[in-house]
């Protein structure tokens, strides 16, 4: 219990940081998806840019580096809108929420409208980490693309009932759930067709609550429940916020790290005032962090002074075997146990739960 207690003294004090390994190619700048719930601009908002001071060309600061990768010319992200009373939300709960225990069961939104920043991966290494600590636990593909759903060892073709059924035809969420081949790991897949659900939504009945609906039907089935959400703030993401406790926001060490996240916490800020009022962030965890540049410490930086405890002290590196296990349906704790990634989704794992009481099963 005393490394737990240690974790539960908020994320941003010290940090534990598995350092990347030979990295794969830079991420360009992703473009920011689109959002329906977009409130007018907010004239009094503060200015946060990452990073603050860029730096020439690559500076290597590990030893991992042998690779023949190219940095681009730093840039410098233009500056990035973040509404105060969400910061002021966000620092002000940190510490607070960490002192105490982590009530289950409880749901999970992880959310980013950024594309590929570690959304996914993230929904399916934590979700495999925590099942590894015996808590059960059930992953919703929210994303037409699916990828939680292959990632999980799971075909698109063999997929009998998703999570389109349930929200679009009121498929019991028992009938469209399907057993990994981790033990106490289950996902509701995704297929193509919930694309068209994004439109087949709008003249819905409570379209914003069908998922939370659906997911009353199983309270208390699971311990953590964790929905991957697709990178854009449409109706599905306003779904996934609205059915959830908390959200998880992944956010990549990379050029433009924090644009959007503004937009996105005004979302989250929105689902709560209208639909949801337990909605609450949870926590930041920075993904991909490549150790050799000089870039990704500054962003973490950033993000730390930012959003303080909000922060895990977790750091995702970017590694080869994460990007690779995938392609074999399985998480990379499964993938390769030993590895630097399988050991940080571990460490993930222990910071979310905070030992917390297992109750289902
Ligand atoms: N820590 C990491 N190290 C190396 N590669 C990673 C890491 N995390 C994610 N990736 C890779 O980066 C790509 C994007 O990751 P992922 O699919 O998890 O992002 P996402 O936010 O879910 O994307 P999208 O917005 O399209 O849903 C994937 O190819 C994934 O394998
Ligand atoms: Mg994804």
């Amino acid at each position: 219990m005393a490394s737990d207690d240690a974790l539960a003294q908020g994320h941003g004090q010290g940090r534990k940081r598995w350092f990347g390994g030979r990295g794969s190619t830079s991420a360009a700048p992703q473009q920011e998806g689109e959002s329906n719930m977009a409130p007018p601009a907010d004239p009094a908002i503060e200015e946060v840019s990452v990073p603050a001071e860029p730096q020439p060309g690559v500076e290597h600061n590990d030893e991992a580096a042998a690779d023949t990768r190219v940095e681009p010319e730093e840039k410098v992200a233009a500056p990035i809108p973040v509404p105060p009373e969400a910061l002021a939300s966000l620092r002000a709960r940190g510490g607070e929420q960490s002192d105490q225990e982590l009530q289950l069961p409880v749901v999970i939104s992880i959310a980013n409208q950024k594309g590929g920043v570690g959304k996914t991966t993230t929904a399916v290494n934590l979700g495999a980490a925590l099942a590894e600590l015996d808590y059960r636990v059930l992953v919703i593909d929210l994303d037409p693309q699916g990828n939680a759903t292959t990632g999980m060892g799971i075909s698109h073709r063999n997929v009998e009932g998703s999570i389109y059924d349930v929200i679009m035809n009121d498929a019991p969420i028992d009938d469209c759930t399907e057993p990994t081949s981790v033990r106490n790991l289950f996902v509701v897949p995704a297929t193509i067709d919930l694309a068209g659900a994004e439109i087949e939504l709008v003249p819905a009945f409570s379209r914003e609550l069908k998922l939370r609906r659906a997911l009353a039907q199983i309270s208390g089935s699971y311990d953590f429940t964790l929905i991957d959400c697709p990178p854009s703030l449409g109706l599905l993401t306003v779904n996934g916020l609205a059915a959830s406790d908390d959200v998880i926001v992944p956010i990549q060490c990379e050029y433009y790290a924090l644009e959007g996240l503004g937009q996105l916490l005004r979302n989250v800020a929105l689902v709560k005032s209208n639909l949801n009022p337990a909605l609450d962030v949870r926590g930041i965890v920075l993904t991909m962090y490549d150790a050799r540049t000089k870039l990704a410490e500054q962003v973490e930086r950033e993000v730390r002074s930012h959003f303080g405890a909000k922060v895990y002290r977790t750091v995702v590196p970017r590694t080869v075997r994460i990007s690779e296990a995938p392609s074999f349906g399985q998480p990379v704790t499964v993938f390769d146990s030993t590895s630097r990634g399988a050991l940080a989704y571990r460490e993930l794992a222990k910071e979310v739960s905070r030992g917390a009481t297992r109750r289902a099963g």
